[in-house]
C-alpha cells in the first residue's frame, strides 16, 4: 500500500494560519508516520509544490492565479456544493494531485480526517473522490461528569475533566479527547451533569475559569463548549428568590451572566437544561410553562449567538403504581406538543429517542415531527446504562439505525426522524443530534474495549445518519484492528449481534425494566414494579403488558400519526418486538412467530445466553491476532456478561414459570 502511494503522501502542502489548521498539521504529523512506516519521512511544505494540497477554498484559488496546474483543475472542483463543514478529496490524475479542500478550516480538519480514515483502511488514494456535508449541523455529546470527577451513569472509570471540584491536572487528556471527537465529526460537547447541583452551578459564576481551559482546547478541533445549566442558578448565585421566568430580576440576571459569560468565551455555545425533571426545578414551580422557561434564557444567549437546549425528559416520577392511568410514556408529548411555535428561533429542544428512558426496546418517541415549528435534537445513550454498562457488549448502532429511520409519518409516508432532525422536513438550522457520551479516564476511554465502536458509530450516524450500520461498523474495525478477514468477520457478527443477543437475554418484548433499581445492572423482575418511576409490567399469573391502546388502555399509541397510531393500536397490527410496552395479553397469546408469549420468553432466554458463549468463541479465535491488553479486557467482559446472562435468563424463566404455571415446551432446566 505504502509503495504505491508513498510519493503521494511524502509531498503535502497544508495551507492556513489558523488554530485549526495547526491541528490539522499536528494530526498528520503524528498519523501518517505511524500509520504507514517507521521510517516513512514526511515533506511538509507549506507553499504549493504538488502531490498532496490541502487548503480551504480562498487559498485554493490564490493559487491558482500563480500556478497553471491548480488553475486547470478549477472547473473540476465542485466548491459550490460544499457545506461550511464539509469537505471534498478529490485525484486528479492529469496533475497527479490530491486535492482535499472546504468551505472552512473546520471543513479541512474533518477532511484530513476522512483522508487518514482513507489512508487507515488502505484505500486506494488515487481513486478518491469524496465529498461530504455533515446532515445534521448539531452533533453534539453531553457529558454527565460532575466536579467532584464522579460520573452520572459512567462506566469508565472517572471524569477526564474533573477532580475534587478542580480541573485535573493532565489537560492532554482532554486534548487527545478534542481529537478523537473531532475525527469522528462532533462539533458541540456539554461539559457538566444535566442534574446541575452546588459546585457545577458555580461554574457559570466563580468557576468560570474551569471552562475556560477547556473551551479553549475544544476550540483547536472545532468543538463548541456548552454547559449545563441549573435552572434556579439566579436562586443559588445571588440574592434573588426566586427562578420565576417572568420575573424580571430574574430575566435581568440571566442576562447579565450570559453577557459575563460571552465576555470570557466568546463562542461559547449555550446551555443544556433539565427542568421540571426528576426532581430539578423549573417554570412549573411558578406555574409557567415549559417555553416560558426556555425562552426566557433563550433570550439571553440571543445577541450573542447561543443555543438554548431543553430537554423533553419531563415527566411525573412520583406515580402511585396503583395508579393506571398515569402512563409516563405520555409525558413528553403531553407537555410539549401544545408548545409548537412558542419558542424562540434559539430553542432546540432535545427529545429521547423513546418514550421512557433508553431501555434495550422501546418505541420511538411519537413527538418527532409532531412539532413543526419548533427545533428537535435527537438524544440517544452512548453510554450504556441500561444496556449492559460496558461489561456486557451491547453495539447500539443497529438500535440508533431503527430510530433514525423510523417514519414517523409526519409528512406523509417517508418522514423518517433523521430527516426531522437534520432540519430538511420543516426547513429548520439549529437541529441535530445529541447523546449521553460513554468515556472516563480509563485508558482506553471506554472501560469495554469493544465499547469504543458505540462512540464510532455515534459520530459517523450525527455526521451522516444515511451510512448502513454495516459500513460503520467495517469501516471501524479496519481502523482499530486492521486488514484481516478473520478479525473482520468475527467482530462483524460480535458487533452487530449483539444489541439482539442483549435483549433476548433481558427483558423481552419491549416490556423493559426489569433492573435492579437504583444503579440499573442485572435482573430483578419486580425491582420497578412497586415503585413511583412510572416502569411496570403488569405481570400476573394469566398474562403481561401495559394496556396503552387509545380503545382500552392510556391511550398513549394515539399519540402518533395515524399509520403509526393504527399499526399499534391493536394487537394484531403490533409487531411482536413492542407488543408487550402496547399491550397486556395473556402468556398463551400467539405471536406473529407463531410461538406463544411464554414460550417465547423462555426460548429468548435460553438463546440469549447460547449466544453469549457464542460470542466467547469468536473472540477467543482472535487471541493471536489482536493485541494481548485488548484480548484480556474483552475476555475478561465476556465472562461477566456471561454470569450476567445466565442470572437473566434463570430468574425471567423461574419467575414467569411459577406465575404462569406454564411448563416450557422442550423441558429445559427451569428453577
Ligand atoms: C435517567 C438516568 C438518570 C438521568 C436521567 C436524565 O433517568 O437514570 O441518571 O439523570 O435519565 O436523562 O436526565
Amino acid at each position: 500500500y505504502l509503495n504505491k502511494n508513498e510519493e503521494l503522501l511524502s509531498n503535502i502542502s497544508v495551507y492556513g494560519k489558523t488554530n485549526l489548521s495547526a491541528s490539522i498539521k499536528e494530526e498528520l504529523k503524528r498519523a501518517l508516520p505511524k500509520f504507514l512506516a517507521a521510517d516513512f519521512k514526511l515533506n511538509f511544505k507549506d507553499r504549493y509544490q504538488n502531490k498532496i494540497l490541502i487548503a480551504a477554498e480562498t487559498e485554493v484559488k490564490e493559487i491558482a492565479a500563480g500556478s497553471k496546474e491548480i488553475s486547470s483543475i478549477l472547473n473540476n472542483v465542485e466548491f459550490g456544493e460544499l457545506d461550511e463543514e464539509g469537505y471534498l478529496i478529490k485525484y486528479f490524475k492529469e496533475q497527479d494531485l490530491l486535492l482535499l479542500t472546504a468551505a472552512s478550516d473546520q471543513g479541512l480538519l474533518y477532511g484530513v480526517f476522512a483522508l487518514l480514515r482513507e489512508i487507515q483502511q488502505e484505500n486506494d488514494l488515487l481513486e478518491l473522490d469524496l465529498l461530504s456535508n455533515p446532515k445534521n449541523n448539531l452533533r453534539m455529546l453531553n457529558h454527565w461528569d460532575n466536579l467532584d470527577g464522579s460520573i452520572e451513569r459512567g462506566y469508565a472509570g472517572k471524569s477526564i475533566f474533573y477532580k475534587d471540584n478542580q480541573l485535573v491536572n493532565d489537560l492532554k487528556r482532554i486534548r487527545d479527547y478534542a481529537r478523537m471527537l473531532a475525527s469522528i465529526g462532533i462539533n458541540a460537547l456539554s461539559i457538566n451533569n444535566v442534574n446541575v447541583s452546588y459546585q457545577e452551578t458555580r461554574l457559570i459564576d466563580d468557576k468560570i475559569e474551569m471552562v475556560i481551559t477547556i473551551a479553549d482546547i475544544l476550540r483547536d478541533y472545532g468543538i463548541t463548549t456548552y454547559l449545563s445549566a441549573n435552572y434556579a442558578s439566579p436562586m443559588q448565585l445571588s440574592s434573588i428568590d426566586t427562578a420565576d421566568p417572568l420575573d424580571e430580576k430574574v430575566r435581568l440576571w440571566w442576562k447579565e451572566k450570559t453577557a459575563e459569560i460571552y465576555d470570557e468565551i466568546p463562542d461559547f455555545g449555550g446551555f443544556v437544561v433539565k427542568a421540571d425533571s426528576e426532581g430539578r426545578p423549573g417554570p412549573f414551580t411558578y406555574g409557567r410553562s415549559h417555553a416560558d422557561g426556555a425562552n426566557m434564557m433563550a433570550e439571553a444567549l440571543e445577541p450573542h449567538g447561543g443555543l438554548l437546549i431543553w430537554r423533553c425528559f419531563v415527566y411525573n416520577c412520583q406515580q402511585d403504581w396503583r395508579d393506571k392511568e398515569t402512563d409516563r410514556a405520555r409525558a413528553a408529548y403531553d407537555n410539549f406538543k401544545d408548545l409548537d411555535g412558542q419558542f424562540k428561533e434559539n430553542v432546540l429542544l432535545q427529545i429521547k429517542n423513546g418514550p421512557m428512558d433508553f431501555q434495550v426496546r422501546e418505541p420511538i418517541t411519537p413527538l418527532f415531527g409532531a412539532m413543526p415549528e419548533t427545533n428537535q435534537v435527537l438524544e440517544l445513550q452512548v453510554t450504556q446504562e441500561y444496556t449492559g454498562q460496558q461489561k456486557d457488549l451491547c453495539y447500539l448502532i443497529p438500535q440508533w439505525k431503527k430510530v433514525t429511520d423510523f417514519d414517523t409519518y409526519a409528512e406523509g409516508e417517508n418522514t423518517p426522524v433523521k430527516r426531522i432532525v437534520d432540519g430538511s422536513t420543516y426547513n429548520q438550522k439549529n437541529t441535530g443530534f445529541a447523546a449521553v457520551v460513554n468515556v472516563g479516564n480509563d485508558q482506553n476511554w471506554t472501560g469495554h474495549h469493544l465499547a469504543q465502536a458505540n462512540l464510532y458509530g455515534y459520530g459517523r450516524l450525527a455526521w451522516n445518519p444515511d451510512l448502513s450500520a454495516v459500513k460503520i461498523t467495517e469501516e471501524w474495525i479496519k481502523i482499530t484492528f486492521g486488514q484481516d478477514q478473520e478479525v473482520m468477520e468475527s467482530l462483524l457478527r460480535m458487533l452487530l449481534y449483539s444489541w439482539s443477543i442483549y435483549e433476548d437475554y433481558t427483558s423481552p418484548l419491549g416490556i423493559g425494566w426489569m433492573v435492579n433499581p437504583g444503579h440499573h445492572y442485572g435482573v430483578n423482575v419486580n425491582g420497578y414494579e412497586y415503585s413511583r418511576w412510572g416502569t411496570y409490567h403488569r405481570a400476573d399469573h394469566e398474562g403481561i403488558g401495559v394496556d396503552r391502546s387509545v380503545a382500552t388502555g392510556t391511550g398513549y399509541a394515539g399519540q402518533y400519526f395515524k399509520e403509526n397510531a393504527e399499526k399499534y393500536e391493536t394487537i394484531e397490527n403490533c409487531p411482536d418486538e413492542l407488543l408487550l410496552f402496547f399491550h397486556h395479553v395473556p402468556y398463551t397469546h400467539e405471536l406473529d412467530s407463531g410461538k406463544t408469549v411464554i414460550q417465547h420468553i423462555y426460548d429468548s432466554h435460553f438463546r440469549g445466553v447460547a449466544a453469549v458463549k457464542e460470542l466467547q468463541g469468536h473472540w477467543e479465535k482472535l487471541e493471536e491476532k489482536v493485541d494481548s491488553e485488548i484480548f484480556e479486557n474483552v475476555n475478561k467482559r465476556l465472562k461477566m456478561q456471561l454470569d450476567n446472562a445466565v442470572e437473566w435468563r434463570d430468574q425471567v424463566n423461574t419467575y414467569f414459570h411459577r406465575i404462569s404455571g406454564i411448563d416450557d415446551k422442550f423441558d429445559r432446566k427451569i428453577y
